[in-house]
């Protein structure tokens, strides 16, 4: 795989569009306006700035990574890319359809991934004729420094895909899992959100306030952070989120939110991205 595509040049687009040029890939960056995408280059602009200040990279490097990267509003400027990464909003109805339309422009070895947290890999590739090239390719927040990418396996999911998915994360110096059966949240956010929840109630409950609960799992437990000072860094309205995806596809009662949170998350109290969550920032 040599040219990379990435649609969406929000958060996690244009940070997907930089490492793959650091891995060396001609990059397309696609969003819906120039604008949009200009936006997205500056970031990363920033962020290489940022790594040449700590001596990671020199300013040629970071030259040569801004030339790889080619931005574009008009979709059928990828029909030569081997490999396109989606990262747009997170709604079914956008990503099918996006999808059905790289299905009819791009070549018919171009393998196409979904960044999605949370929606159906297998209902996104039954939106194209080739699901065995769809896979999912979780990237985490921030995609720069954290070395994880889960690979997800839809229903038709080759091993051949998997195998192109592993090699093109591996050049880009970052780790990967393979989810062998899709299912909300994979393995991280399987574990990581239930965890967050169980925090909630133990503050909701009123065992302890919530800097105790945070000391409590970073002493006894050995976390480096505490799961409500994580809840904060993560948002809030993102982990209620995920938290009604689960609750409708496994319809375990665990998954319910705790009142309290449900009233944080209803006056607005998104974390530190609102300025007030557990904590006030
Ligand atoms: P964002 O809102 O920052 O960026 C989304 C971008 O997609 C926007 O720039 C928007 O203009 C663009 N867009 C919308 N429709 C488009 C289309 N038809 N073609 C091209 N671009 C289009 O969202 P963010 O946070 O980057 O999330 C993107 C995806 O990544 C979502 O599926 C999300 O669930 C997933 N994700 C997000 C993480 C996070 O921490 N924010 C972590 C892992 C996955």
């Amino acid at each position: 795989m040599e040219k990379v595509a990435v649609l969406g040049a929000g958060l996690m687009g244009a940070r997907i569009a930089q490492v793959a040029a650091q891995g060396g890939y001609s990059v397309i960056l696609r969003d819906l306006q120039m604008g949009l995408v200009r936006d997205g280059l500056q970031a990363i602009a920033k962020n290489l700035d940022k790594m040449i200040n700590r001596e990671q990279i020199d300013a040629k490097a970071k030259e040569e990574i801004m030339e790889r990267i080619q931005c574009t509003t008009d979709l059928s400027d990828l029909r030569e890319a081997d490999l396109v990464i989606e990262a747009v909003v997170e709604n079914m109805a956008v990503k099918k359809q996006i999808f059905a339309e790289l299905d009819n422009i791009c070549p018919a070895h171009t393998v196409l991934a979904t960044n999605t947290s949370t929606l159906s890999i297998s209902e996104i590739a039954a939106s194209t004729r080739r699901q065995e090239k769809i896979l999912g390719m979780h990237f985490f927040n921030p995609v720069v420094s954290n070395r994880l990418v889960e690979l997800v396996r839809g229903m038709e999911t080759s091993d051949e895909t998997i195998a192109k998915a592993a090699d093109f994360v591996a050049t880009m110096g970052k780790d990967y899992v393979e989810v062998k059966r899709e299912s909300p949240g994979f393995i991280v956010n399987r574990i990581l959100i239930p965890y967050i929840n169980e925090a909630i109630f133990t503050y909701g409950d009123g065992l302890a306030g919530i800097e105790e609960i945070d000391l409590a799992m970073k002493l006894g437990a050995g976390m480096k952070e505490g799961p409500l000072e994580l809840a904060d860094r993560v948002g809030l309205d993102t982990i209620s989120s995920i938290l009604e995806v689960f609750w409708h596809e496994f319809r375990d009662t665990k998954y319910r939110p705790h009142t309290v949170f449900s009233t944080m998350i209803r006056a607005g109290y998104y974390g530190k991205k609102s300025g007030r969550g557990f904590y006030q920032y």
